[in-house]
């Protein structure tokens, strides 16, 4: 077992040559020198590349405080935010946590202002019920419509049952160091806040108290998921190709994409990788998506979805590639047993694990894929801890900044968010 994340390019030899890799090679470690540089597109949005260790050690102390405190008083914690501001922490707690986390530890952790439904809004004030719950709300601009809607809502209900003073305890902000109305709000109420650091865009942000409050307050270790991302800095750093698997993602997915692969599939075969594919998707789909340019991003779960997207990918338009991140060692695996009458067949698998056949799954469909002309790349992370997952966010934070300087946009921006909110603005009637 490799010690640390890994890039695998064997399933991809047939559709990429080596020599194809060294000839983008050159292009792609100026793209990387100029991302070191500061000097490219988006410069001012580069605070992410050493956060993992030029993070703030004194709000870092009173994020874990937070935690401590919220885990104490509350057996709910609602996480209101979108985008950016939810899906690294989502991510974190379904890879890192149990599979079933508000079923069997305290305090639950649900997640609003992704949606503009009052459906879901009610569902979640009927499973809250009158237990005791705090609020972590989260946007940068503070002034996104979706978490601002549900805040509304999840403020009104602290301050009545708890009284303004009693809300403004439980109520925590995270959100831009000095302006937007979120930051006025929390501070005319005295809101604990948190900073969203001005150099750093949401989908970048899951390394700072973004992520960090609701990771530690489900009891996550925030501190080995820095330094698997410290980790992960350092040896992603060396600017050549062929020493570094995270430039060479970037030169394989985008030879494939020159090559009319216009679409990367992040694939797993452990549910607990969903809200990963989830974050990764924002990432690259939002960085890499603009001037008419931009592989789609798309993702699926194996193999539940071999079952849905199985036909199409195996056998529908070649304008596909997967990206697979496995977990080499599982946290804990089930054993099968043989049956007397062996009615369903499976007693030669008698003794074997369900982690055995997972993976055997892995490499006929991996075989499979390959042979119908769909190329694949596979990410190795050796277990699912908080360690490997943040040296996965740093690979994938650098990888994309990268990519995206290899495709020639600016990945730090995201200037076509804004069409439909202006659309939807006009039809509500906003002046
Ligand atoms: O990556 C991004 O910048 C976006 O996805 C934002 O995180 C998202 O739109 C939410 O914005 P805000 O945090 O300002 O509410």
């Amino acid at each position: 077992m490799n010690p640390f994340l890994s890039l695998d390019i064997d399933y991809c030899s047939r559709f990429v040559g080596e020599h194809e890799i060294h000839h983008i090679s050159a292009s792609v470690e100026q793209a990387a020198a100029l991302l070191d540089s500061q000097q490219g597109p988006g410069n001012d949005f580069l605070g992410w590349l050493d956060l993992p260790e030029t993070y703030d050690k004194a709000e870092y102390q009173r994020v874990k405080a937070a935690a401590e405190r919220i885990r104490a008083n509350s057996e709910v914690l609602v996480v209101i935010g979108i985008g950016g501001s939810y899906l690294g922490a989502k991510a974190a707690l379904e890879f890192c946590g149990h599979a079933f986390r508000n079923q069997v530890e305290k305090p639950e952790i649900y997640f609003a202002g992704t949606n503009i439904s009052g459906m879901y809004l009610n569902q979640l004030i009927q499973v809250i019920g009158d237990r005791d719950f705090s609020v972590n709300v989260i946007s940068k601009s503070g002034t996104t419509t979706e978490p601002a809607i549900a805040f509304r809502v999840f403020r009104a209900l602290l301050e009545k049952k708890y009284g303004k003073k009693g809300a403004s305890e439980r109520i925590f902000a995270t959100t831009d160091a000095k302006k937007g109305a979120l930051k006025t709000l929390a501070d005319n109420e005295g809101y604990e806040t948190f900073v969203v650091p001005d150099n750093v865009g949401g989908r970048f942000s899951v390394l700072t108290a973004v992520g960090l409050l609701p990771i530690a307050v489900a009891g996550i270790d925030t501190d080995a998921l820095l330094a698997g991302a410290v980790a992960a800095r350092q040896k992603f750093a060396a600017t050549s190709v062929a020493d570094n698997d995270c430039l060479r993602y970037v030169a394989v997915r985008n030879i494939l994409h020159r090559k009319g692969k216009d679409i990367e599939m992040l694939i797993n075969y452990e549910p607990r990788l969903h809200f990963v594919a989830e974050w990764w998707k924002q990432l690259f789909g939002e960085s890499e998506g603009k001037d008419g340019k931009g592989i789609f991003t798309a993702s699926a779960d194996f193999t539940t979805d071999l079952h849905s997207l199985g036909q199409y990918i195996q056998d529908g338009k070649r304008h596909l590639f997967e990206t697979l991140i496995s977990i080499d060692q599982p946290e804990s695996d089930v054993v099968l047993a043989a049956t007397e009458d062996d009615l369903d067949g499976l007693n030669y698998l008698a003794g074997k694990t369900m982690d055995y056949v997972n993976k055997k799954a892995a490499e006929g469909t991996l075989m499979a894929h390959r042979d119908g002309g769909v190329p694949n790349l596979q990410i190795r992370l050796p277990e699912a801890t908080p360690y490997h997952l943040g040296a996965l966010f740093y690979f994938f934070e650098r990888a994309c900044g990268v990519s995206g300087y290899l495709l020639g946009v600016n990945p730090f921006d995201q200037p076509g968010v804004e069409a439909y909110k202006k659309n939807m603005f006009a039809l509500l009637g906003k002046k």
